[in-house]
């Protein structure tokens, strides 16, 4: 497998009030570029501390983790994040936060106009095309979301970090999310590494499902490989046994987990 993103041995160890805590523990895990991956794992295991990892926002207690080969040593245009708790610039509006991203990564060699119109764009895929000039405490938490998504994307990031990003929205709009996250991530060829409590969405739009045991000390429990062909459609996999083979294995996987942890 030509590996992309590359986490090797990696050690998490927080210096807390009451003493170290070891949240990850012995974390192995190979990306290829392209490669559409999700995390899933109990709350509190881990995964948003291994995406901060990744994203080089936080920097690992031993262990290496490396992009195309190089080590990562903090953050950079290359890798979008978008946060479980979405992180907008309260003083500007929508269109100015994704601009400023966009103005970033591509403000050097590219004028105003299709600066604009990048922007402008990004926040049309996600549907918030009415609500570009409003303030980050004018729009719902759902619509935040879509933001920092059209942020991410508009930025083309190789490797896209995404922490529950659709966690706070209607079923309608984030199966349509979905489906359009889906679409953009296979046109671009982006790596996309997610963490999802929905186990629907996990099967639905990866290659491998990374199952995390839970913490302290999390690893990585399982990897399944979901071996759907694409593009996939939501309807068609309803009655897909395969699909359906892998649903109940991820539920397994937690469900098995929860049991152990209250014994
Ligand atoms: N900065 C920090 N200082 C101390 N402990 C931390 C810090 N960040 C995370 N932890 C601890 O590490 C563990 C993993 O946290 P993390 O946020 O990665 O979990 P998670 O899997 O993303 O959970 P959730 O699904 O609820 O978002 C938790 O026990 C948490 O309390
Ligand atoms: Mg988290």
């Amino acid at each position: 497998m030509e590996k992309f993103v590359q986490v090797e041995n990696v050690q998490m160890v927080f210096n807390t009030r009451s003493g170290r805590f070891v949240a990850l523990q012995d974390v192995n895990l190979n990306i290829r570029q392209g490669e559409f991956v999700s995390i899933i794992g109990h709350s509190g295991c881990g995964k948003s501390t291994l995406l901060n990892l990744v994203a080089g926002l936080t920097e690992a207690t031993s262990g290496v983790l490396l992009l195309g080969g190089r080590e990562i040593a903090g953050p950079g245009p290359d890798r979008a994040v978008v946060f479980q708790n979405h992180s907008l610039l309260p003083w500007l509006t929508c269109f100015g936060n994704v601009y400023l991203a966009v103005e970033r990564v591509f403000g050097r060699d590219e004028g105003r106009a299709t600066l604009r119109k990048r922007t402008e764009d990004a926040l049309a895929l996600v549907g918030l095309s009415h609500a570009m000039h409003k303030y980050p405490h004018e729009i719902s938490g759902g619509m935040k979301q879509r933001v920092g998504i059209a942020r991410a994307l508009a930025m083309q990031p190789k490797v896209l970090l995404l922490d529950e990003p659709l966690g706070a929205l209607d079923a309608l709009t984030r199966a349509n999310l979905q489906e359009e996250l889906m679409r953009l991530v296979a046109g671009a060829g982006t790596t996309t590494i997610m963490v999802t409590h929905d186990v629907d969405e996990a099967v639905l739009l990866s290659d491998r499902i990374v199952m995390m045991t839970n913490g302290p000390a999390a690893t990585i429990g399982k990897i399944l490989d979901v071996k759907l062909p694409r593009p996939r459609r939501r309807l068609d996999l309803t009655d897909d046994p395969a699909y359906n083979r892998c649903r109940s294995e991820v539920l397994k996987f937690l469900y098995e987990r929860q049991h152990k942890d209250a014994a």
